[in-house]
């Protein structure tokens, strides 16, 4: 069986720039949990490979090439510049993007994403009808892609299709707002299995089922739900996204992070490092964080001299007015924090704004002795469970937003926060900081173990045995070295 993968974009983004066509990784959560499983199982990647490239042998070229790299293949869903605004930038981002982060003042409800969206959507079920072998398992990914499934159905196509959203779904009260929610929720039941990332996106979705399509039979079983609609059976379940752990720690010891770490930490003498890394995104609660920290900084004089956060935010969606709005936000921020309490030798905030290099990345997470994730809401939020990952030595604290999905697997050993409630999460930066190597090192013990059990591979394997299909997924029992058999939904 061959898995075929399909989200809106590839796992590369095509640009062009002075010096001609060029490639660079993709961000955020879906490329870096993703990518690893078809490099390991191999099989077929669709997707949409950025914007600007109209030149198609170009493309082809550099999509042959970069199958060749990571061992799948990736076939393009190109999109005009219509497309771009209408289908991505308006349907996606904004629309389902906020309202399912449960942000419905800043959706726009324009009927011509949803039209855009219908034709778009028609246009990514012809190319996957048109690559899919009868064997394959299409596995479609996110957001972006929630009616997918119905259209391949549509178009005839009947191989095993199962859905998976990496992002929360939203209370009756939020999703109603929707105005072609019934059509979303419909569109799902297409699937033969759909998976979030949480109990609480299952029940939501579940009481937005109870509440608009109550004719819909339902039933549970370990975990499970099934509905049934039409003659069609669609299974339900929560299954939380991991990372590749063993990447993760191995690169983190290596020799020239290690030398890295040593570089930072001398730029940084005398204090503890508090790291931040996030797309550039209103979901991550940037500004808020940055007025705790001020709040800490104001009321706890002991940490200056003491504390720097190091935040890197990495360029996302820049053509949607509230990602340009918010970037001027957080930039005053920085601006104000550093001019009210910079002393010579000590910088509060060093602010990063670009995608970093693996490397880079990674001796920033094994460097950094505290971690300030403080999203307002979101799907998982790898960086949580990446930074674990990379502590090698065993040192660093987690202050972890209890509304990230992360934290229904790691609340036992992180500082849960509030990221609304500023004054806590002030008081959770001191008393991380002021965490002693003795507090610190059973807590990460426990979250990496946590972490490395449920890896990315473990997460897939759980998705396809689900559905039936892991052990006919050439490669996937190599892949999978924990394989925990609880039942599904209950984990963490
Ligand atoms: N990341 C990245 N480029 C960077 C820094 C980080 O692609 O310069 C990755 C990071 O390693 C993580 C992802 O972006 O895997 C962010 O995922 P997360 O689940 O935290 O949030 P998302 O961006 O998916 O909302
Ligand atoms: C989040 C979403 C992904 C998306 C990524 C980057 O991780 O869940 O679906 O691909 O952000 O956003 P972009 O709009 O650049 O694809």
């Amino acid at each position: 069986m061959r898995l075929v993968i399909v989200s809106n974009r590839l796992p590369i983004v095509i640009e062009r720039d002075e010096n001609g066509w060029k490639s660079r990784a993709g961000s955020g959560g879906l490329v870096t949990a993703v990518a690893p499983v078809l490099q390991r199982v191999g099989g077929l990647w669709i997707g949409w490979p950025g914007s600007g490239c109209t030149d198609e042998s170009e493309l082809e070229r550099m999509l042959v090439e970069h199958g060749q790299r990571v061992g799948y293949e990736l076939k393009p869903v190109p999109m005009s510049q219509a497309e771009i605004e209408g289908f991505y930038q308006g349907f996606c981002n904004r629309i389902i993007w906020p309202l399912f982060h449960d942000l419905q003042s800043l959706c726009n409800f324009k009927p011509d994403y949803w039209t855009n969206y219908l034709s778009v959507r028609g246009k990514y079920a012809e190319i996957v009808g048109r690559h899919a072998q009868p064997d394959d398992f299409i596995w479609v990914h996110d957001y972006q892609l929630l009616g997918l499934g119905r259209c391949l159905r549509e178009l005839g196509v009947t191989n095993r299709i199962g859905f998976f959203l990496h992002i929360p779904f939203p209370p009756p009260d939020i999703f109603c707002k929707l105005p072609w929610r019934l059509e979303i929720l419909e569109g799902l039941l297409h699937n033969d299995i759909v998976g979030f990332q949480t109990p609480r996106d299952l029940e939501n979705f579940l009481d937005c089922i109870r509440k608009l399509l109550p004719d819909v039979r339902r039933r549970q079983r370990r975990g499970v739900f099934r509905c049934v609609s039409d003659g069609r059976t669609t299974d339900f379940g929560v299954f939380p996204i991991g990372i590749d752990y063993a990447r993760f720690a191995q690169d983190a010891a290596d020799d020239a992070i290690t030398r890295r770490v040593a570089e930072l930490r001398r730029d940084i003498p005398g204090q503890q490092i508090v790291v931040g890394v996030d797309r550039l995104d209103y979901t991550k609660g940037i500004p808020d964080r940055l007025r705790a920290l001020h709040l800490a900084l104001t009321r706890y004089p002991e940490l200056h001299r003491k504390v720097s956060l190091l935040q890197v935010v990495v360029p996302s969606r820049e053509s949607v007015p509230e990602y340009q709005e918010l970037k001027g936000r957080i930039e005053q921020l920085v601006a104000q924090i550093n001019g009210e309490f910079t002393q010579p030798g000590w910088i509060p905030i060093h602010y990063v704004f670009r995608s970093l290099e693996w490397n880079e990345l990674l001796a920033y997470y094994r460097a950094a002795d505290v971690a300030l994730i403080t999203p307002l809401k979101d799907g998982m939020n790898l960086v949580a469970k990446e930074y674990c990952a990379c502590q090698i030595e065993g040192n660093g604290v987690l202050i972890l937003s209890e509304f990230a999905g992360a934290a229904v697997q790691l609340k036992h050993d992180a500082i849960l926060v509030n990221p609304y409630d500023l004054d806590r999460v002030a008081d959770a930066i001191r008393r991380g900081v002021l965490r002693t190597p003795k507090q610190r090192r059973p807590a990460m013990r426990r979250l990496r173990s946590a972490i490395q059990r449920q890896d990315v591979f473990w997460w897939v394997e759980r998705f396809l045995s689900a559905c039936g299909v892991a052990a006919r997924c050439k490669g996937l029992p190599q892949a999978v070295k924990t394989l925990e058999t609880g039942p599904l939904g209950a984990t963490g």
